[in-house]
């Protein structure tokens, strides 16, 4: 009998659903964006996050199994990501999971969102197989993460403040680019020159930590200079001299922290891993380092039920506990202690 996961994720701005077969063949993944609805606001408004979740979140799952052509009955298991995230927004996944998994009588399991990120490199990647070093870029982290086994993690290195979603994000709003903003500052950067303009590389000593918050505040404080002076600014060239600092530091660090534990295959994986730059930049590094690279398309980096369905069946392959009916979200949860 073929195993089917049913993946759900709420964590964020998309009502997402998927089925995947063996944890590495999607069937299908719907996702419902909630772009449109925050945009207006410059970011995502955690209320109007949740309502829209409760709205979607039925016709989402049930679009999931009519794509996939899966009946309840067949499904071997449910994935639901139980944080982090936004809690409200997050409750309304797992509630959803939770009973769904109780009427079909289906064994459920709770998903770290960053284990989800990464197993979203195992659908197209079927030689990839732990351990790898996987380096986590979305609107709300910035990790480098060994993955030892399926659903063992070790961190080691992550932000001290903002994600690298996040600088994207706010430097792209103080430019009046849109919301998200990281797609547009990739987008700007293409007609840029990255050497325009130099900005601070944040520097720690001994440590694979990552800062933006120095970057973010460099170019806020150059674009501030230039309002106050009356002088014109090269979105472009901002944009690409941004783009261009923030992908150094970040494909340094994966590098050296896949040397320290030799391990000589990478990935990227969550929102700003569709970043063409970083992309380019992780492969040359790659093959200078004698590395294998892996990414997953936009449509996975992105939130999605997909990876979490990955997630769930490896995590049910390594014997992770169930999830009862008392599994509650959490808006913060140590990736490294997730059983
Ligand atoms: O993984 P994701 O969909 O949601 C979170 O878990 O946060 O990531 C969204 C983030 C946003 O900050 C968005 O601006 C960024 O990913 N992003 C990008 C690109 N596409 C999405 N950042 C830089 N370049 C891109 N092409
Ligand atoms: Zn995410």
């Amino acid at each position: 009998m073929a195993d089917l996961t049913l993946g759900i994720e709420t964590s964020c701005d998309e009502t997402s659903a998927a089925v995947v077969c063996d944890g590495r063949t999607v069937l299908s993944d719907v996702i419902a964006s909630q772009i449109d609805l925050h945009k207006v606001y410059g970011g995502v408004v955690p209320e109007l996050a949740s309502r829209k979740h409760v709205e979607a979140v039925t016709a989402v799952v049930d679009k999931a199994l009519r794509d996939a052509q899966v009946a309840p009955e067949q499904l071997t298991r449910i994935g639901v990501t139980a944080g982090p995230g936004l809690i409200g927004a997050l409750l309304v996944g797992v509630t959803a999971a939770k009973t769904l998994a109780y009427v079909w009588d289906k064994p459920l399991y709770a998903i770290h969102h960053i284990e989800g990120h990464i197993s979203a490199c195992f659908p197209e990647h079927a030689e990839l197989v732990p351990p790898f070093v996987c380096l986590v870029v979305s609107g709300g982290h910035s990790h480098i993460v060994k993955c030892c086994d399926y659903g063992v993690f070790h961190i080691l290195g992550r932000t001290r403040d903002d994600a690298a979603g996040e600088a994207f994000d706010k430097i792209a709003r103080a430019m009046g680019l849109g919301y998200p903003g990281g797609p547009q500052v990739d987008r700007e950067a293409a007609k840029g020159n990255p050497d325009a303009i130099r900005f601070p590389e944040p520097q720690f000593r001994d440590t694979l930590d990552f800062s933006f918050s120095g970057l973010k505040t460099a170019v806020l404080n150059y674009l501030n200079r230039a309002q106050a002076r009356g002088e014109a600014v090269s979105v472009p060239d901002v944009c690409a001299s941004f783009q261009q600092t923030a992908v150094r530091t970040l494909v340094r660090h994966l590098t050296t922290a896949a040397r320290d534990v030799g391990i000589d295959r990478i990935a990227l994986a969550g929102g700003v891993a569709s970043n063409s730059a970083l992309r380019r930049e992780a492969a040359a590094a790659a093959a200078a380092n004698g590395m294998r690279l892996y990414y997953p398309s936009p449509i996975l980096c992105t939130d999605n039920g997909a990876m979490i369905a990955c997630a769930a069946h490896y995590a049910a392959c390594a014997g992770r506990p169930c999830a009862g009916s008392d599994l509650n979200a959490v808006a913060s949860w140590d990736l490294e202690h997730l059983a």
